[in-house]
């Protein structure tokens, strides 16, 4: 049987761009956290940051890094979903932390985070090592299936994967709860980078305008691509 609250989530969540002044109760806005959070990630790395932003000055800065867009503008809440690829090493130690505290690592799991992730995100100085890594991939590809060892283009496409599918749950929690979003992609990346002090290795993967509906939020009806663009069977 399908689950409807989960399927009411799904239908009702819509891109909204004006937003009702009222604020997001912080136990909403935790929970939907709480759930992004759970959303699967490569090698479980969770690479993501959500960065609320709250002091107002941040918050005009913000504003104007998303092109002061109406969903930025009129939105209660404004967030900064992050991506990382320069925590794979510190989320890797506690991954086997964990793992260390519950009991004896089974073989695969300890040589899989000590030996195995270390080989994917390592890229050299300036990156000069991802090229050889994902040419040698290309190559052995040819005699045997093989995993792409990765670039750093290839470990930040996967690192945006992950934290898009957090924005995606959070997004879907916040319509269980009765609140709206709006994705944003269109901003300045290089002030936003600034802005939010972000490493070299992060950059912003998405800014969410959060909040509720007004009755302007929604500005048409869904338009959906045919159901066999989407869909094909091998
Ligand atoms: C990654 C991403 C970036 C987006 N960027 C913007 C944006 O900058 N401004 C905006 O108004 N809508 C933005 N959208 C919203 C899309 O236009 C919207 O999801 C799409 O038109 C489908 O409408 P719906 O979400 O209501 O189903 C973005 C959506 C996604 C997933």
């Amino acid at each position: 049987m399908p689950e409807a609250g989960f399927y009411e989530a799904v239908e009702t969540r819509r891109t909204v761009r004006d937003f009702l002044p009222d604020p997001v109760p912080g136990e909403v806005l935790e929970r939907c956290i709480d759930a992004a959070r759970l959303a699967p990630s490569s090698s479980n790395l969770q690479p993501w940051e959500f960065v609320v932003i709250r002091d107002p000055r941040a918050r005009a800065a913000a504003n104007a890094a998303c092109l002061d867009q109406l969903p930025a503008k009129t939105a209660p809440l404004l967030i900064a979903v992050v991506t990382h690829r320069d925590t794979w090493r510190r989320n890797r130690n506690e991954i086997l932390r964990v793992f260390e505290s519950r009991g004896p690592m089974r073989r695969s799991q300890a040589a899989y985070y000590r030996k195995i992730v270390p080989v994917v995100y390592t890229t050299g100085p300036f990156g000069l090592l991802g090229p050889l890594k994902r040419g040698f991939s290309r190559l052995l590809s040819l005699f045997r299936p093989t995993p792409n060892f990765m670039s750093r283009a290839d470990i930040r496409v996967m690192a945006h994967k992950s934290t898009a599918l957090a924005a995606a749950t959070f997004m879907l929690a916040l319509r269980a709860e009765g609140y709206d979003s709006c994705p944003m992609e269109g901003f300045d990346p290089w002030r936003a980078k600034a802005l939010l002090g972000l490493p070299r290795g992060a950059e912003v993967n998405m800014f969410l305008a959060v909040g509720k509906r007004s009755d302007k939020g929604v500005w048409w009806d869904r338009v959906l691509m045919p159901r066999d663009w989407a869909v094909r069977e091998l």
